[in-house]
């Protein structure tokens, strides 16, 4: 076996019998400094390998931080040193008991020799199971659920109370956070931006947003001559153009209170306590927890985003802040595409009346043509 520091990988294959041979292939762990890539083909050992050298490194008392988006990788805390059926016991997929036709107790006994007889075979007993299990205390996060210990990744943008002078670190990491944000919303402000055409802009913005912030439903809502009209939508109700066209009373809808104070209002429940009847609606489509914040450039109130999901008090802090944010920079976007609108609107109907006086005064060549055909048919007559 090899020292603490040197990662013990298993051994050399014999290229004559396919079959591991006597040498040890062991890798310093002072040659891992910085980074690696295990490459290969599904199912070509991958898995099996990094396994070894998270084993191998936490036996050497090195800390060991797994981010393990396909889940395959909690399996490392399953160590038994015993090797016993009944510590197997718990951990055997019943399926797979199934499968092969016997009860899950066989089953799991199976296992356990299996583990017992392939660990052996690699000069691997109970002593050093036991010592790779006192090496590391494993807790299991779970971000966004709360089967191990929960995790909140984005944490909370508000202003910590923390110093430069003892927590420069923690600070940065907040700063950090803010940044992020700062660039998800300038991402979606330039999605938006990127056509004067409201549908192919809006399509652009809601595929950004999705990105980095899901919802079930996404509307815009501009103040318009007194009404609020949802000038665009996604999600659900957006085939239903009842839903797409809303014009009410700008005082009966959530814009009112935000043209009022100007600050984000958030509904954890529209079913439960809808407070006004566009809520109603809204939650007549499925949907619950809603954060509407204000579209506003310099001051001024223009319109409201509204962003809603399916689940109850389904926001998290950071992202009504993150809407607050996204209603702020997107407002400068839809104000050129208004004017942009109210130019083309104007310029169509410059046209139209071009059209209109064209049509009124027939051309002086075919008024002559008239007449001269006049004069010769009387000619004729004569
Ligand atoms: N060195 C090895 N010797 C013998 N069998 C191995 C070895 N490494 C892995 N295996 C076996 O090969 C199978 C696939 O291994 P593993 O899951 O590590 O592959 P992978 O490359 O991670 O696959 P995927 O691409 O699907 O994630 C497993 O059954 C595993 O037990
Ligand atoms: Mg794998």
């Amino acid at each position: 076996m090899a020292d603490r520091g040197s990662f013990h990988l298993g051994y050399e294959i014999d290229p004559k019998t396919g079959k591991p041979g006597a040498d040890e292939v062991v890798v310093g762990s002072s040659d891992l400094t910085t980074h690696g890539v295990v490459v290969g083909m599904t199912g070509s050992g991958k898995t099996g390998l990094a396994v070894v050298l998270l084993e191998e490194a936490l036996l050497s008392g090195i800390p060991v931080l797994v981010l393990d988006p396909k889940g395959d990788m909690a399996n490392l805390a399953l160590v038994f040193p015993d090797l016993a059926p009944e510590s197997f016991r718990p951990w055997v997929s019943e399926a797979e008991a199934q499968a092969a036709g016997v009860s899950v107790d066989e089953y799991a006994a199976k296992q356990a020799t299996i583990w017992r007889e392939g660990l052996a075979s690699n000069g691997i007993g109970p002593e050093r199971l036991q010592a790779l299990k006192d090496a590391a205390d494993v807790t299991i996060y779970t971000p966004g659920s709360t089967a191990g210990v929960p995790l909140n990744v984005v944490g909370s943008l508000q202003a910590p109370p923390l110093s430069w002078d003892t927590d420069a670190e923690a600070l940065r990491d907040e700063m950090g956070r803010h940044a992020d944000q700062l660039e998800i919303v300038n991402r979606c402000a330039r999605a938006l931006s990127s056509s004067l055409e409201l549908g192919e802009a809006f399509h652009r913005f809601v595929q950004e947003v999705r990105s980095a912030l899901p919802f079930d439903r996404l509307a815009l809502v501009l103040a318009d001559g007194g009404r609020a009209r949802v000038i665009a939508d996604a999600g659900l109700g957006e085939e239903e153009p009842q839903h797409s066209e809303w014009m009410r009373p700008v005082s009966e809808t959530v814009l009112g209170e935000l043209l009022r104070d100007g600050t984000t209002i958030v509904n954890d429940d529209m079913a439960e306590s809808p407070r006004y009847p566009e809520e109603l609606e809204i939650a007549g489509l499925g949907l619950r927890s809603r954060v509407a914040a204000p579209l506003s450039l310099a001051g001024r109130t223009l319109g409201a985003i509204s962003v809603s999901r399916v689940d109850p008090a389904a926001f998290t802090r950071d992202e009504v802040h993150l809407v607050t944010l996204l209603g702020r920079q997107v407002a400068t976007a839809i104000e050129n595409m208004r004017a942009f609108e109210a130019e083309r609107a104007a310029g169509e109907e410059l046209r139209r009346l071009s059209a209109l006086r064209a049509a009124s005064l027939p051309d002086v060549g075919s008024v002559i043509a008239q007449i001269e055909a006049s004069l010769v048919n009387r000619g004729q007559n004569r």
